[in-house]
């Protein structure tokens, strides 16, 4: 596939810290001027930083009741309160420190008998509720949610084998590799590329292979992260280490 038409922003920053700051103030800004706006979040070691700063925020005064959230995605077969599951990191980084609505709050559950209706119900909240903004990370192989490589693009909510590298990258959450859950549930491509505005936060030269396919290479689907040089308003928001590893020419 050819590449877009070229609106993507990049930004980098010194270090991560900088980076978060501006992100937050990217969704300060969303808070306030969107009427109950829609946040689709991201889990991982990246956007945690960004939760601890909206988290300063809220209490230097913003609030989070007219704010939806939905989630990227959760391992199948974790319980809600699992230590690892996506909903305990939620509370634990987000929700249990803000005034967010607990009605307001959307995440997939991966630990339910029929997976298949999860996901249909998901796509109806994902459809209720259009995105404003999404923040995303991006695996070192390059998959944004648990969009991983090397299948066609998936639109809509999914179950997926998460690939080798993704186990064994998210292993350091985990007693041994054998703990990390080998399938996960996760939001498909047409809601991310639907929503207004995207982050990308990549901090660390280990994302720099990564950075470096989904913006420069061609659209691909063994770079699921490459479709985003087709949004109109994406900002991809880096470290100095991502950026000189990967040679941006910035
Ligand atoms: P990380 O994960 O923030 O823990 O590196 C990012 C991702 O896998 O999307």
């Amino acid at each position: 596939m050819k590449k877009g038409v070229n609106s993507l922003k990049i930004r980098v920053f010194t270090d991560s810290r900088i980076a978060v700051a501006y992100a937050a103030a990217i969704v300060e800004h969303v808070v306030e001027a969107e009427h109950h706006p829609t946040l689709s979040l991201a889990t991982g070691e990246t956007p945690s930083a960004l939760y601890a700063q909206l988290v300063e925020f809220h209490r230097r005064g913003l609030s989070f009741t007219d704010v939806t959230t939905v989630n990227l995605d959760e391992y199948v077969g974790l319980p809600k309160t699992h230590a690892q599951s996506y909903h305990q990191y939620m509370q634990e980084h987000f929700f249990q420190w803000i005034d967010i609505s607990k009605d307001r709050i959307f995440i997939p559950n991966g630990y339910v008998n029929n997976l298949q209706n999860e996901c249909e119900r998901y796509d109806r909240i994902l459809q209720q509720h259009p995105i404003d903004l999404q923040i995303l990370g991006i695996g070192i192989n390059g998959h944004i949610g648990f969009n991983e490589p090397g299948t066609a693009f998936k639109p809509t909510t999914h179950i997926v084998g998460l690939s080798e590298e993704t186990i064994r990258s998210n292993a350091r959450f985990f007693n041994s590799l054998n703990d990390v859950p080998k399938q996960a549930i996760t939001m498909g491509l047409q809601p991310i590329m639907q929503s207004k505005q995207i982050l990308l936060m990549a901090f660390g030269e280990q994302k720099a292979q990564a950075v470096h396919l989904a913006l420069e290479g061609d659209v691909q689907t063994h770079v699921p992260a490459s479709i985003l040089q087709i949004h109109p308003n994406v900002t991809f928001i880096l470290d100095e280490a991502v950026a000189k590893a990967c040679k941006l020419n910035l």
